[in-house]
């Protein structure tokens, strides 16, 4: 893959979008590798997934205007499905993602970073959805996601007037869960919380993910039917009676995501 970058270390894998030039913009070439790289890593266990732009300057600064300049509505259609794939693809994996934005994170790299289930961000991240400026809107679930993640009315007063805000604001806004000093701080602050999340069960995480995920898109009645299939289903797994047995005997529990 000519765009991306991917490792894996201690069992956390590290996505790096690696087309800094243009700071990191997102055209069909990287949507299409992000999409077969986010299928093959979906059955790996891994504890979770860090998502990063190369260089200091920009997370991703948003789908590519000169790829898009020229689209006809059939290719726009076909750019934004492509778009909303990834997305969801980046959302559903069964391990947790953090979307580490240490400059930059505009238009469709924001969108990126929303279908994450975190956003750690340095203090020099800035966070928009300016394509009104350019006659269009978010098309990547930018529209859906942050309103879901914030309020509709934070999302549209940022997608109407397509400003920019700080880190330190889109963490008042709940858009950042935290926030560091500099993009070194950043990413050992993520691979920190990885390292606390390995010592629990994968296989429970997994599960908390998708009741947490699947239910806030239901009513409280269809989330709590949706939290009881996901909590009696660990029943009987290893990693539960690992987990019970190990309390119980006063030692660390070794789970195995099964
Ligand atoms: N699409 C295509 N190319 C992009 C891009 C994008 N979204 N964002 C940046 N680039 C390219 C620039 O065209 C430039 O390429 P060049 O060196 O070949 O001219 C290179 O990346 C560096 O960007 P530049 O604009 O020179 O950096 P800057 O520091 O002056 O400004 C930004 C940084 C992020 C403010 C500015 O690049 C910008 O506004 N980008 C577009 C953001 C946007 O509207 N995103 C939503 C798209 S739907």
């Amino acid at each position: 893959m000519s765009n991306i970058n991917f490792s894996v270390e201690n069992n956390i894998g590290l996505l790096t979008i690696n087309r800094p030039d243009k700071l990191n913009a997102l055209n069909s070439e990287v949507l299409s590798e992000l999409k077969t790289l986010l299928a093959k890593i979906r059955s790996e266990k891994l504890t979770g997934l860090l998502m990063t732009g190369a260089g200091e300057k920009a997370f991703i600064a948003g789908a590519d205007i000169s790829s898009m300049s020229d689209m006809k509505a059939a290719e726009g259609l076909a750019f934004g499905k492509l778009g909303q794939t990834v997305t969801t693809d980046i959302e559903n994996p069964p391990f947790p993602t953090i979307a580490c934005v240490q400059g930059f994170s505009l238009g469709g790299g924001f969108e990126m970073a929303l279908a994450c289930d975190f956003i750690f961000a340095s203090s020099k991240a800035v966070f928009g959805l300016p394509e009104v400026k350019l006659g269009l809107i978010p098309g990547f679930g930018g529209t859906q996601r942050l309103a879901r993640r914030t309020n509709a009315a934070f999302a549209k007063e940022l997608v109407f007037s397509g400003r920019n805000v700080t880190a330190a604001e889109a963490l008042a806004r709940g858009v950042v869960n935290q926030v560091f000093e500099t993009q070194d701080e950043l990413m050992t602050g993520a691979k920190a919380y990885f390292a606390a999340v390995a010592k629990n069960s994968p296989l429970a995480i997994s599960q908390a993910k998708r009741s947490i995920d699947q239910g806030s898109q239901t009513t409280l009645e269809q989330g709590l039917g949706i939290e009881v299939n996901c909590f009696s289903g660990l029943f009987g797994s290893y990693d539960m009676k690992e987990g019970t047995a190990a309390f119980l005997a006063k030692r660390k529990a070794e789970f195995k995501g099964e």
